[in-house]
């Protein structure tokens, strides 16, 4: 009888499963052996290596290899790329803060930017050009409480009518308030429209604690008893009508006889103007646009 011995020759090299190109961004690591596998006819599991250099932290293309070797010395290569992409800085506009740095107003006033924050003559101004930090503002000042309670305590003295009260319905928004008021706007009425009646997040009044919008917030308050005497003795508690009637292309604003901003009595009086209201941005030679 015969006994045979098979010896079985492995001449086939494995075969490798991988992907050609691997892409990760600077600083992050990647398993360059995740999902790679080598198969080889004699049934054995192979094992994988990686040959060639190549830095996780420094951006760049690097050819690299994969190599599987069977128990019969064959050995198979398969080139590959790792592509480690730099870093993508994202930018948030949400806390961006403008460098300090001072200018002077078309018309001469004295203006400065300090903590992302623009003063003119030492009056704080938010409007489309100038806004704010989001981190700014907690509340209404109290200097603009206090304004509103001597207005509101005159307004029970002095109106005609009785059964009518002024009250603030809207006071301090934060960036975040303002960013989701102005982000339904939006979304309502598109941008444009939005732009003309509510401002963009950084860019509102409400913000700084020295604006609010009183009872209605609509043009229902305009010619109202409230409206009326709201916009001829305001002044007096050193609160102003911030986006008056025919200047909406000065302030970039469609008129709000509901909204007050809060500048002491010696500005207001000044803007009030006799009952022909002069802008904040007339008074100090800016603009109100979106860059
Ligand atoms: N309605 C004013 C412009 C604001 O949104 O602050
Ligand atoms: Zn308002």
């Amino acid at each position: 009888s015969y006994s045979y011995q098979f010896i079985v020759i492995d001449t086939e090299p494995p075969v490798i499963t991988f992907n050609p190109k691997l892409s990760v961004e600077e600083g992050n690591e990647l398993d360059l052996l995740n999902g790679v596998s080598a198969t080889d006819d004699s049934g054995e599991e192979i094992s994988v290596t990686v040959e060639g250099e190549y830095n996780f932290t420094n951006p760049g293309e690097y050819n690299l290899t994969y190599v599987a070797k069977d128990s019969s010395g064959n050995e198979k290569k398969e080139a590959f790329v790792l592509e480690v992409t730099k870093k993508v800085v994202v930018v948030n506009r949400d806390s961006y803060v403008a460098p300090n740095s001072s200018f002077t107003t078309s018309n001469g006033h004295s203006g400065v930017v300090k903590n992302g924050i623009t003063y003119i003559d030492g009056v704080l101004i938010v409007n489309k050009t100038y806004s704010i930090p989001s981190s700014y503002g907690s509340g209404l000042t109290s200097e603009t409480q206090a304004a509103f309670n001597k207005m509101e305590a005159a307004f029970n003295q002095e109106k005609e009518e009785s059964g009518i009260w002024i009250w603030i319905a809207s006071g301090y928004r934060s960036y975040w308030d303002q960013k989701s008021i102005y982000n339904n706007y939006v979304s309502r009425d598109g941008q444009a429209n939005a732009d003309t009646y509510s401002a963009r997040p950084g860019h509102s009044e409400h913000q700084t604690g020295l604006a609010f919008d009183l009872n209605s917030i609509d043009d229902s308050f305009t010619n109202s008893p409230q409206g009326i005497w709201v916009r001829d003795n305001c002044y007096r508690f050193g609160l102003i009508l911030r986006y008056p009637k025919g200047k909406e292309d000065i302030t970039g604003y469609m008129h709000e006889s509901w909204h007050l901003r809060y500048v002491g009595v010696e500005l207001a009086t000044k803007l009030y103007n006799n009952g022909d209201w002069i802008t904040l941005e007339e008074y100090y030679g800016i603009d109100s646009k979106y860059s």
